[in-house]
């Protein structure tokens, strides 16, 4: 029996102690698009919040579940939860709706024929983004544009050296500015979102370039770079988590050698500065502006 589950569902919902995880946010896991049609016997799903990744997630379970497996999605009321029943009615499946937890739960057995796979799972697929010319996919932190933030950042980063890391890559917007200093020898791009990876894999073609589909905060350090970039996050599963943005700050320093520099981008109403302070001998705010404040931060 083949069984794939696609995030952490709350254990309310009994997800399956052995089943394949398919998340892109679960580093080492398989991706969705690998699993060959027809071969799942059962699929859970915590759906994603964004329209166009949720039907392109759910496409392709679909797609790799066998006719009469079974698919099993929840998702929180308010982030897509009340539109799965007609998300997936609209594949044209006959759907059992039900509510626990503050998820709205849809159970449905595949029939034989199913209606608008492909469409959905090319809306939510890698592509090369007119206008940002850059590769990116829905789902991947602001995937179509560049983020104020990181744009404040670029604008403010000297012509950096040596051996560095973008923590929290993304699509590579931030790698791509640093690069375009000669004297930059090495740049490990960190994402603990695979499909972010791929994306930058394919948008900094650069040989100093290194990519690893790991969670920044567990990663082991060797402080040995001379410089770490980052515009951290600090959203877990949608609510707002202040000590990602901590975690990201600690780790920062344990991979930077001493003298090494930190450049970073927060939000203005963050509190980072006690943090920044217990970590680095010399923390120096350089910009404000937009809502966001930029750092630079010497170990
Ligand atoms: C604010 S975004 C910045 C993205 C990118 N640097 C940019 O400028 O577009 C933060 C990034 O951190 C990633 N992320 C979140 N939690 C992480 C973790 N624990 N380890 C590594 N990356 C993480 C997210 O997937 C997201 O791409």
């Amino acid at each position: 029996m083949t069984t794939i589950l696609y995030g952490r569902p709350p254990l309310v919902f009994d997800p399956p102690g052995t089943a394949t995880q398919t998340s892109p946010l679960i580093p080492g896991s398989t991706p969705l698009d690998s699993l060959a049609d027809g071969t799942v016997d059962a699929a859970m799903v915590l759906a994603p919040p964004g329209v166009t990744e949720r039907r392109h997630v759910l496409a392709h379970a679909l797609r790799a579940l066998r006719p009469g497996g079974r698919l099993d999605v929840m998702g929180l009321k308010d982030k897509g939860g009340s539109r799965l029943k007609k998300e997936l009615q609209a594949f044209g499946l006959e759907v059992h709706e039900s509510a626990k937890a503050h998820h709205r739960r849809c159970v449905a057995i595949r029939p034989e024929v199913v209606t608008g796979l492909d469409e959905a799972i090319a809306a939510g697929s890698l592509r090369l983004v007119e206008g940002l010319d850059a590769w990116s996919q829905p789902g991947i932190f602001a995937w179509d544009r560049i983020d104020t933030g990181s744009l404040l950042l670029a604008g403010n980063l000297p012509a950096l050296k040596g051996a560095g890391a973008d923590l929290g890559c993304g699509y590579g917007a931030l790698s791509t500015v640093v690069l375009r200093s000669g004297a930059v020898t090495a740049l490990k791009l960190i994402d603990l979102d695979g499909r972010a990876i791929e994306a930058a894999r394919r948008n900094v073609a650069d040989a100093r370039a290194s990519f690893e589909w790991a969670d920044v905060r567990t990663m082991p350090a060797e402080g040995n770079l001379d410089f770490v970039v980052m515009n951290p996050p600090f959203h877990d599963g949608g609510a707002e988590d202040r000590a990602l943005g901590q975690g990201f700050i600690r780790q920062a320093a344990a991979m930077l050698k001493r003298g090494g520099t930190l450049w970073m981008v927060a939000n203005r109403h963050l509190p980072y500065e006690a943090e920044l302070k217990a970590a680095f001998k010399r923390v120096t705010p350089l910009e404000e502006g937009g809502g966001y404040k930029i750092f630079e931060a010497v170990k």
